[in-house]
């Protein structure tokens, strides 16, 4: 089993729609192909998690990279794991833009700031924490703008 993690500069200014779109199309493809992971989104970067076989990450990974939606894709990581970290989630979605005021200041004195967004850490373990501090930053009932 392999963990891939990259990150991208979305094309257009993102909102919670178009991830939407991403998500819907990506579920039933990445469940026959034995894919789970999250795709974490701000206004203008993607940051995704891509667990599953070798040869499955891999070929959605190719497949990913050539969409014009993003450009400038990063690769993080490609680890051998023992276990995923998002089993039961053909795509989890995440976005930045969703979190409140309080929230967005603490992730950026957590993670640092990057044009006005919380910026998106470059080593894995980071991401992983960005990403569990996210959800549970959705399990508050106050998360979303109000
Ligand atoms: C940021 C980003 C993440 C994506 N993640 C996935 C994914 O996890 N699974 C997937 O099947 N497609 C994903 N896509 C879409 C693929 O790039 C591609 O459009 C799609 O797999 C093509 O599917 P089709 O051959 O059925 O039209 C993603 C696209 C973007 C821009």
């Amino acid at each position: 089993m392999y963990r891939l993690i990259y990150k991208s500069e979305s094309a257009n200014t993102l909102d919670w729609e178009q991830v939407r779109n991403i998500l819907l199309h990506s579920e039933k493809n990445n469940e026959d192909l034995g894919i789970t992971g999250t795709l974490l989104a701000s206004e203008h970067h993607f940051l995704q998690v891509i667990e599953g076989k070798f040869e499955q990450v891999n070929k959605l990974f190719m497949t990913i990279v050539q969409d014009k939606r993003h450009h400038n894709i990063q690769l993080i990581s490609f680890d051998l794991i023992d276990s995923r970290l998002f089993a039961g989630w053909g795509m989890k979605g995440l976005g930045l833009f969703d979190v409140n005021a309080d929230q967005a200041a603490q992730l950026k004195q957590k993670y640092g700031e990057q044009s006005g967004e919380v910026k998106f850490p470059l080593e894995s373990w980071q991401i992983l924490s960005l990403i569990n501090d996210l959800d549970m930053m959705q399990a508050l009932p106050d998360w979303k703008n109000q």
